[in-house]
């Protein structure tokens, strides 16, 4: 394999070349790399939609938290989604969710490739889109990013119609530690109110299918999440979000305003477009002080994502947070989440 650098995320970002899939350690190296350099982009993968999911799994499980919630509401189905859906105690709304959850899902009901999503604006023979986040481009953003108990990790693999549109990505590192000592201890103190606002991520489409995917954006209201958090790999960072992040605490929303936009001038130059090149490139990419967006036309594009945590890769159990307080809310928010699963599959920090 040949490991080079991207250009244009300051310290961050590789390219990893003619990666040998069968060889287990190579690609746990190259796991352990990724946890160091947040971005990760392997051109040519050579993967395809039946070796994916086992091959990806191998650095963390699965996650996505507003199905799980859903399971620990529903918790007499004991984690079964038809169950729920046929049942007369089921919301309409609910059972909506699990539609749509079962059409997005790469094998449907099936458990085949566990929580591995279609992204995609294409439809089935019924007119049924197949995958979600449709069309058009997504604004800069982080998955889960208004959870406290956000995934820290996506892969994205191409499968067909990638070259015309771009993924693009901006760190945050080398910008906290660029800014003068006494901002960055603010910085440090600072705690960011997130909220779900319509069409923040996606200017002028909202369809009601990416509706349902937005609002697990920001699920409760004034969400209170420290900005300067540490990534699975232990690299500090800002988790700031640009479209959840409505305020900052204790702080008038004029003043807010003006923090706010100062930091995003500021991380500007640390940003990225990666214009897909093959059609089975993967990338993977940090969730946790990284964000992400898109560009370009998507018709036809069928990618396929797996948001994780890095389970088989990290020493610990993963605590994104520095501030006593938030440590607490966060593991006590992560076993509530974890209680959802028939198998308590999460793996959650003592302290
Ligand atoms: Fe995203």
């Amino acid at each position: 394999m040949k490991v080079t650098d991207i250009p244009g995320l300051g310290s961050f970002g590789v390219f990893v070349d003619d990666v040998n899939f069968e060889d287990n350690d190579e690609w746990l190296e190259i796991g352990k790399l990724h946890l160091e350099k947040l971005v990760t982009i392997i051109r040519k993968s050579g993967l395809t939609e039946e070796t994916y999911h086992k091959t990806i799994s191998k650095w963390g499980r699965d996650r996505l938290n507003h199905i799980y919630r859903l399971f620990k509401k529903y918790s007499w189905a004991k984690g079964d989604a038809i169950k729920i859906y046929f049942s007369p105690f089921t919301s309409q709304e609910d059972k909506e969710v699990f539609e749509e959850y079962a059409r997005i899902r790469q094998g449907g009901i099936s458990d085949k490739y566990g929580n591995t999503l279609k992204i995609s604006g294409m439809r089935d023979r019924d007119g049924n889109r197949i995958g979600m986040f449709a069309d058009g481009e997504l604004l800069w953003h982080s998955n889960e990013s208004g959870d406290i108990t956000f995934t820290p990790g996506v892969a994205l693999l191409g499968v067909r119609g990638m070259t015309k549109s771009c993924t693009g990505f901006m760190t945050t590192t080398d910008y906290y530690y660029g800014v003068s000592d006494s901002f960055r201890s603010e910085l440090d103190e600072m705690i960011l109110i997130h909220n779900f606002t319509s069409g923040r991520i996606n200017p002028g489409l909202n369809e009601p299918q990416d509706e349902l995917m937005y609002k697990n954006m920001a699920p409760i209201e004034n969400m209170e999440i420290p900005m300067v958090i540490k990534s699975p790999g232990g690299i500090k960072g800002l988790h700031y979000s640009y479209n959840t992040v409505t305020g900052i605490k204790g702080m008038s929303d004029s003043d807010a305003e003006l923090v706010l936009s100062e930091v995003r001038s500021g991380l500007e130059k640390y940003t990225w477009d990666y214009w897909y090149e093959n059609d089975d490139d993967l990338l993977v990419f940090d969730n946790t002080i990284v964000q992400h967006r898109r560009l370009g036309d998507t018709t036809n594009r069928l990618a396929l994502r797996y948001a994780f945590d890095y389970t088989y890769l990290q020493s610990e159990p993963y605590q994104p947070y520095y501030q006593e307080e938030y440590r607490q809310r966060y593991i006590d928010n992560l076993t509530e989440l974890a209680s959802s699963r028939e198998h308590n599959e999460i793996q959650i920090p003592s302290k």
